[in-house]
């Protein structure tokens, strides 16, 4: 058992500190939200992440996962503490390191034995050196302090699952003590680990996500070019799969990929190289594709309404994927200002992110256009114009095509996500636009 402190409780940080207690270690996790303390303490995740509670709950009442603002008494005593608060990006690309060096700092200031400090949040190659540097300046007690590298590969959604059975562990680490004590606390996963430097760990984070969002960014530019000359998306991507140098995940075209990594991650490579006088020319192509796929839907429709002032466009889909109910670079954030400036009447479905759409697009008036939210999606449809879906949750997927045709006034669905059948739609009378396949 490793006594673990856990900086931040966002998706990385609450979502490893709640597995470390699951494997067995002592966690306590930091927040400065005292509300949200008192939310997760009362066994509430301030997140929604499939499995998560009942971990939390299980945990907490073990006796194992506790929760404090207290950042003094969790960092005093720690073998390890993690560090998982957010990197934003800036607007020039770079990543936003304010909340890591304040952590960093309160640990300088706190811990009286020996730690291991391990940064999970994404950070630039070379971040890792400066953290513990920027530590070693500010200790008040005469301890040793390492700082290793441990990324973090979930996918919201799927966060527990994808931390209890990841593909590999990644750990960077510049000493024996410090690579000793990953192991440990590691152990009781039983999961390949891969043990690096520090900066090989910290790029390798990079250098996957990039990869992922190059592959999705290729299938949308073969998706595009498929339109154009006859082919469909969906055979020549299942065609690519058997191949297992190519693999089969990551192929799906689309109307761009969102979230918070993604996005951020290429932009932040991109401009390290651009640092180093380097310049990352497939990174650069993927951010480029991904920019005019988000707006690939709305450009057709526009081209095939002469307006659309006074329409009801029924808005299927807010997040940036199913199963979460973060907006952050949504397609759905792309497109409804653009849909409102033309004078749309907004209908908009989302099982679990209207609620957070709403904080940014208030139900009403909006200049010329509306936003209106339903909970079911019948109500969307209900009389529409027209039909956007921007993200494939299970209830929308199960719109059968005769209840476009039947529930809407003109049944013209332009579909971010390629989750129906053409040659069903076409069938049905539906109008159906997609990405990458004939309409
Ligand atoms: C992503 C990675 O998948 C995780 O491995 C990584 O740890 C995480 O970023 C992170 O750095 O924290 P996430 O952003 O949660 O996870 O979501 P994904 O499931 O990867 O989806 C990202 C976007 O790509 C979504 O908008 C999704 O719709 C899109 N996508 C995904 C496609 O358009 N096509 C695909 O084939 C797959």
């Amino acid at each position: 058992m490793v006594r673990i402190a856990v900086a931040g409780t966002g998706y990385v940080g609450l979502v490893a500190g709640v597995c470390f207690a699951e494997v067995g270690h002592q966690v306590t996790c930091v927040d400065i939200d005292e509300n949200k303390v008192n939310v997760m303490r009362s066994g509430v995740s301030p997140i929604f992440e499939a499995g998560l509670e009942e971990l939390m709950q299980k945990n907490y009442s073990a006796g194992r996962l506790n929760y404090t603002t207290d950042y003094q008494s969790a960092y005093r005593d720690a073998d390890a503490i993690f560090i998982g608060v957010g990197t934003p990006e800036q607007p020039d690309g770079s990543a936003n390191l304010s909340y890591i060096a304040t952590v960093a700092r309160q640990i300088a200031e706190s811990v009286e034995k020996d730690c291991l400090v391990v940064v999970k949040s994404t950070v630039p190659v070379g971040t890792n050196d400066k953290v513990e540097q920027f530590i070693r300046d500010f200790l008040v007690n005469d301890v040793r302090v390492e700082v290793a590298s441990n990324p973090e590969f979930l996918a919201q959604g799927s966060a527990v699952h994808d931390t209890l059975h990841a593909d590999r562990i990644i750990i960077g680490t510049e000493s024996k003590w410090a690579q000793e004590m990953l192991m440990q606390i590691y152990e009781p996963f039983h999961l390949p680990i891969v043990s690096v430097n520090r900066r090989s760990a910290e790029m390798i984070k990079y250098a996957s996500n990039d990869f992922l969002a190059l592959k999705i960014s290729y299938m949308n530019d073969i998706a595009n070019l498929c339109e154009l000359v006859g082919a469909d998306i969906q055979d020549v991507s299942r065609g690519m799969s058997f191949d297992e140098r190519i693999g089969s995940k990551f192929l799906n075209a689309g109307i761009g990929y969102g979230g918070s990594c993604f996005p951020k991650d290429t932009k932040a490579l991109e401009y390290i190289a651009k640092q180093h006088g380097y310049e990352l020319k497939t990174v650069k192509a993927a951010i480029d594709v991904n920019e005019e796929q988000k707006k690939i839907l709305y450009k057709k429709a526009s081209k095939r309404l002469i307006t659309l002032h006074g329409l009801k466009v029924a808005v299927l889909g807010l997040t940036f994927k199913p199963g979460t109910d973060d907006l952050r670079e949504a397609a759905s954030l792309e497109n409804v200002p653009l849909l409102l400036e033309q004078g749309a009447d907004i209908y908009a479905y989302d099982p679990v992110g209207a609620e957070n759409f709403a904080r940014i697009y208030p139900e009403g008036k909006h200049g010329r256009g509306s936003i209106t939210y339903v909970d079911h999606i019948e109500h969307a449809l209900d009389g529409a114009n027209v039909c956007f879906i921007f993200t494939e949750w299970g209830e929308v997927k199960a719109i059968t095509p005769e209840m476009y045709k039947k529930l809407m006034r003109t049944p013209l669905v332009y579909d971010g996500r390629n989750i129906h059948s053409v040659a069903q739609m076409q069938e049905a009378g539906v109008e159906y636009h997609s990405i990458g396949r004939k309409h």
